[in-house]
């Protein structure tokens, strides 16, 4: 639905206010001048400047009478007498179009500028260029310059010159001189598909573009992207008088080859095109179409065009041409008929569709969204279609080679880019179309953008950092923006809503409409909502928009176009550019409005994330004549660019903030205090600085995170001393590095010679350990040889080693316990002393476990040393009894209480279990020996069977073996004494040993090796025979002896 649109911008309102104010970019030049200092700084920033260069000032900022347009104008002017065409605002660069080439792009005007500071040298667009391209270099962000202003006022020209600039400075090698090419290329392409001829712009652009250049982290072009916004398509089939349709049809028809034009059916004469003269002025003598036609076909070789791909593009071409030719007429029964059948035929074979297909598409309209139902068009209806179709053949053929010429600048890498944008200016014609509302819609959303970053954001800036600040009034276009694209109740809301209902869109339902939703609103007007003058402006089916830049009437216009047939086209671009499932799907697509409200609101969000920089074009005069200077116009266009409030805000701020960290990180070289690291407060570290450097308190203010600078001197100041500074800081680092260098050289050597060293005198010793080794190899062998003879030298060693080494292993191997009798066997010449130690060991070891010995163990072996006098070697059964020790008692409680009783005082000192045996039968008969002090009892149960007095014990036998027997000796005749008594029992050894030690009969105790005689009764013996055997036996022998065999455990 696109608007047919009357425009005005006669209205001496001021609703130009505050465009592209100041902005905080990165550049190391924001001005913003007192009054007592302009003087100063305009002689130090013009200093290397010639006579020439400094006609008027080449900052505004330096203007003393900054508030008067007149001098503003007046400066402008003057500069461009002398084809001074460039002209600051602080860092925003203002150029006039001068419709002449003034020999100012070449190559050397190009290395003037590299690398040079912005205000050292005279303003330049390659000044701006060098400066975004340091500035995304060193701070290592995204760069993007914004080019704006009116059609002809030089925006296209000026971001060639940016391409140009940085084409011929990067850094290049084979493949990226390959992707620089490219991206020059582009522009020719895009500017014969994209451009025409206007009445204000022999090469008008009438597209948008962003284009983005990628650069490597060496700074090199990699590549690129090209963002294209809305195409004025109507140009395609309608051109106001004196303006051309797009440069390509001009171009093909001029320079193509006779063969080219003969197979796309063209002859070469663009009168003969009706879509070519609808503005009556086919040919401009500004414009070669036929040398532009060798550019193109270049520039397309460059990028990567196939030959396929080229005639497709010009089947495309041709096919617009032909739709333009064709006409409709009234056949017989009154439907509307082509009557240009030759183009018809021309058409389908461009196109690539069925023919009778194409004449359907181009007659009928299709009902429902699948196309089987179609109704006849009218004769009007159908010139529609066709022209509709046409445009929509062209436009999306642009938007193809976009996508193309994107593709041959891909890359995929990380890289830093530079966006241009190079976007239509505020437009107004007598006849304008739904273009031109795009167009200015585009410009709403950009100033939007431009108050958001710079003027607001700055603003509350100084606010937040509590830097006092004078406010600057300025126009917040957001209720514009509102009014155009608010959810539900904003015009592109209202229009969709229009263009999506079903049934056909009506003008006056759709007026009525937006009457009812934006009746009432400041910048929204219509025939019926004015009053006065306004309603005589605004006809009756136009509403007025009143934007920031003027005030301009819309009327609505519908259009209709069947694309189903080119969906099945043979043409490979048109069948990658229609699809099928447009047509045939029941969805609504989304409108052209919303489509490019959508894109806008894209582009917007990609500016905000890259740090701008602003071009502002200004056309001198609408004539395209060099060195005339229209005031009038100029006037106009310093308003509507917001150049005044723009420099306003310069003057009255700061022209450089930057945070703490980063400007002491950068110049805390330049103050002993900061330098090299600074420990304190940032803000103290900042103070010290400034300090040192000597910035005046005007010159300078501390906000809470940020030090906000006046004027780009001070900067300018700051950052030559830095330039300076830099070889004394090149040398302390490059002296720390070679002092770093040669001590880690020196360590190096110095470790290399210690560890030499000492390698030397580890191997010396071990040589000495190895020779030592050998010579008492040699001296234990020579040693070992002598060792029987008297010492002498020969084996002296080898004798005091033996010595040594017996001593040694005495020492670390003495024995261990008293029984331990082991001992090293001494070599001959220590026979004697080892038999010495060894005694003084033993004693040692003697008194020692002497020392240890217990009352109870001394008691022990004293019965032991008894035991060992009375029976060592003498009884075949005492080995086995010395380990078992001797106890008190053998019976424990077993004692009869009534024997105790009975023997009163005296007490039992030992019990044992015994068998007595009679002295006549050798009835074995079981009995307890109890041993008191002075004598012995056996005891049968409670019963005292014996008292043996030790004064009356003669002595006690017992025989050689182990049999376990004892014969108590009695005398006989002692009435009270029963004669002798025969005992056995297992402890024999510790029962003897007692009673020999209790009774004190040591002496006593016979031990016989056969036989033991015993009397029996007064005069009257019997006899033991004791013998050997398996086991232990007692028997009644022959001749009435008792035969005790005792068994052989331990022959001797
Ligand atoms: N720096 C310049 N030096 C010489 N001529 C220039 C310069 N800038 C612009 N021109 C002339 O002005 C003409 C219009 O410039 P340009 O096409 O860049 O305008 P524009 O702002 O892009 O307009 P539009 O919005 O219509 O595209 C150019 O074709 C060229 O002849
Ligand atoms: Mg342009």
């Amino acid at each position: 639905m696109p608007f047919s649109l009357n425009a005005s911008l006669r209205s001496g309102r001021s609703v130009l206010c505050a465009l592209f104010l100041c902005f905080p970019c990165l550049s190391l030049v924001f001005a913003s001048f007192t009054f007592g200092f302009v003087h100063q700084v305009h002689r130090v920033m013009e200093s290397t400047l010639t006579a020439r260069d400094r006609v008027g000032v080449q900052d505004f900022v330096l203007l003393e009478n900054y508030t008067s347009e007149a001098a503003f104008i007046e400066n402008l002017r003057r500069r461009f007498g002398e084809k001074l065409i460039y002209t600051y605002i602080g860092s925003v660069l203002v150029s006039v179009n001068p419709y002449k080439d003034l020999e100012i792009y070449s190559k050397a005007h190009m290395e003037r500028y590299r690398g040079v500071s912005f205000y050292e040298i005279s303003p330049h667009i390659y000044a701006v260029s060098d400066n975004t391209y340091r500035a995304m270099r060193t701070e290592r962000r995204d760069q993007c310059i914004l080019i704006s202003g009116e059609s002809g006022a030089g925006k296209t020209e000026a971001s060639k010159k940016i391409l140009q600039y940085y084409a011929t400075t990067c850094p290049v090698t084979d493949h990226m001189s390959t992707i620089r090419d490219r991206l020059l290329q582009s522009n020719p392409v895009l500017e014969a598909f994209g451009n025409a001829k206007t009445l204000r712009n022999d090469n008008s652009s009438r597209f948008g573009k962003y284009m983005d250049v990628q650069f490597d982290f060496r700074g090199a072009p990699i590549g690129g992207h090209i963002l294209n916004y809305l195409l004025e398509k109507s140009r395609v089939v309608h051109q106001n008088h004196g303006e051309r349709n797009f440069h390509i049809f001009y171009q093909l028809l001029e320079g193509g080859e006779q063969d080219q034009l003969s197979k796309l059916g063209l002859e070469r004469n663009a009168q003969k095109y009706h879509y070519l003269v609808k503005g009556c002025c086919p040919r401009v003598s500004s414009i070669n179409d036929k040398s532009d036609w060798k550019t193109v076909r270049k520039a397309l070789t460059v990028i990567g065009f196939h030959e396929e791909e080229v005639e497709d593009l010009l089947n495309i071409i041709a096919s617009v041409l032909h739709l333009g030719n064709t006409q409709f007429g009234e056949g017989e029964d009154g439907e509307t008929q082509i009557t240009t059948e030759s183009h018809l035929t021309y058409l389908s074979k461009l196109l690539g569709v069925d023919g009778p297909a194409l004449r359907e598409a181009l007659t009928h309209k299709k009902l429902t969204a699948k196309g089987e139902e179609v109704s006849p068009l009218s004769f009007e209806q159908a010139v529609a279609a066709r022209d509709a179709l046409a445009k929509a053949v062209y436009g999306r053929a642009f938007t193809w080679l976009v996508a193309k010429i994107n593709q041959s600048l891909a890359f995929k890498g990380s890289s830093s880019v530079i966006g241009l944008l190079d976007i239509y200016g505020f437009e107004v014609f007598q006849h304008n179309s739904f273009e031109q509302f795009c167009i200015n819609y585009c410009n709403e959303k950009l100033q939007q953008l431009f108050i958001k970053l710079t003027l607001k954001s700055e603003q509350e800036e100084y606010e937040a950092e509590g830097i006092t600040w004078e406010p600057v009034k300025y126009f917040d276009n957001k209720i514009i923006c509102d009014l155009v694209e608010e959810k539900h109740k904003g015009f592109i809301s209202i229009l969709d809503e229009e263009c999506l209902r079903p049934g056909e869109p009506s003008d006056i339902s759709f007026l009525e409409k937006l009457e009812d939703t934006l009746g009432g609103h400041a910048h929204f007007v219509t025939h019926k909502l004015a009053n006065g003058k306004t309603r005589k402006a605004v006809g009756r089916e136009e509403f007025r928009l009143i934007h920031y830049a003027g005030e301009v009437n819309y009327t609505v216009n519908g259009e209709l176009a069947n694309q189903s047939v080119i969906c099945q086209s043979d043409n490979q671009i048109l069948s990658q550019c229609f699809h099928r499932e447009e047509v045939t799907t029941q969805k609504r697509p989304e409108t052209a409005a919303t489509q490019f409200k959508n894109s806008l609101a894209k582009l917007i969000e990609i500016l905000m994330s890259k740090e701008p920089s602003y071009v502002r074009c200004i056309k001198p005069n609408d004539a395209k004549q060099s060195g005339r200077f229209d005031e009038a116009l100029v006037r106009h266009q310093v308003k509507y660019l917001g150049l005044m409030e723009n420099l306003r805000v310069r003057r009255a701020g700061f022209a450089y903030r930057r945070r703490y960290e980063a400007f002491l990180q950068r110049y805390k070289s330049l103050c002993p205090g900061t330098w090299p690291n600074w420990q304190g407060r940032l803000a103290d570290g900042v103070a010290t600085l400034v300090q040192h450097l000597g910035y005046k308190a005007e010159e300078y203010k501390l906000g809470k995170t940020k030090i906000f600078i006046r004027f780009p001197k001070t900067l300018f100041t700051t950052e030559d001393a830095l330039e300076a500074r830099r070889p004394a800081l090149a040398l302390t680092l490059q002296t720390s590095w070679r002092g770093y260098r040669e001590r880690a050289k020196y360590h190096r050597i110095r470790n290399a010679v210690i560890q030499s060293a000492w390698r030397g005198m580890k191997s010396r010793r071990k040589a000495r350990r190895r020779r030592h080794a050998a010579e008492i190899i040699r001296k234990f062998i020579k040693g070992f040889i002598y060792r029987h003879y008297e010492r002498c030298p020969e084996n002296e060693y080898f004798l005091d080693h033996q010595r040594f080494s017996f001593l040694m292993t005495l020492v670390r191997n003495p024995p261990k316990s008293v029984l331990d009798k082991s001992w090293p066997v001494p070599p001959p010449s220590l026979t004697e002393a080892s038999e010495h130690l060894c005694r003084l060991c033993m004693q040692n070891m003697m008194r020692a476990y002497c020392r240890r010995i217990q009352p109870e163990w001394k008691k022990q072996m004293e019965q032991k040393v008894v035991a060992s006098q009375i029976f060592q070697d003498q009884k075949d059964s005492y080995p086995q009894s010395v380990p078992k020790l001797f106890v008190a008692s053998r019976l424990g409680r077993e004692f009869n209480l009534k024997v105790i009783q009975t023997l009163g005082n005296d007490k039992v000192k030992y019990g044992v279990a015994v068998t007595k045996y009679d002295r006549r039968g050798y009835k074995a008969r079981p009995r307890q020996l109890l041993l008191t002090s002075s004598f012995a009892v056996l005891v049968a149960e409670a019963k005292l069977k014996q008292r043996i007095d030790y004064t009356a014990l003669r002595s006690i036998s017992v025989s050689s073996l182990t049999d376990g027997f004892m014969v108590l000796h009695v005398p006989s005749e002692d009435n009270k004494q029963k004669s002798d008594v025969v005992l056995q029992c297992d402890h024999v050894i510790e029962v003897v040993t007692k009673l020999a030690t209790m009774a004190d009969k040591k002496n006593k105790v016979n031990i016989s090796q056969d036989s033991i005689k015993f009397a029996v009764a007064r005069g009257k013996e019997a006899v033991i025979d004791f013998t050997s055997g398996p086991e232990l036996k007692v028997a009644k022998g022959k001749k009435g002896h008792l035969l005790v065999t005792a068994p052989q455990l331990n022959p001797r």
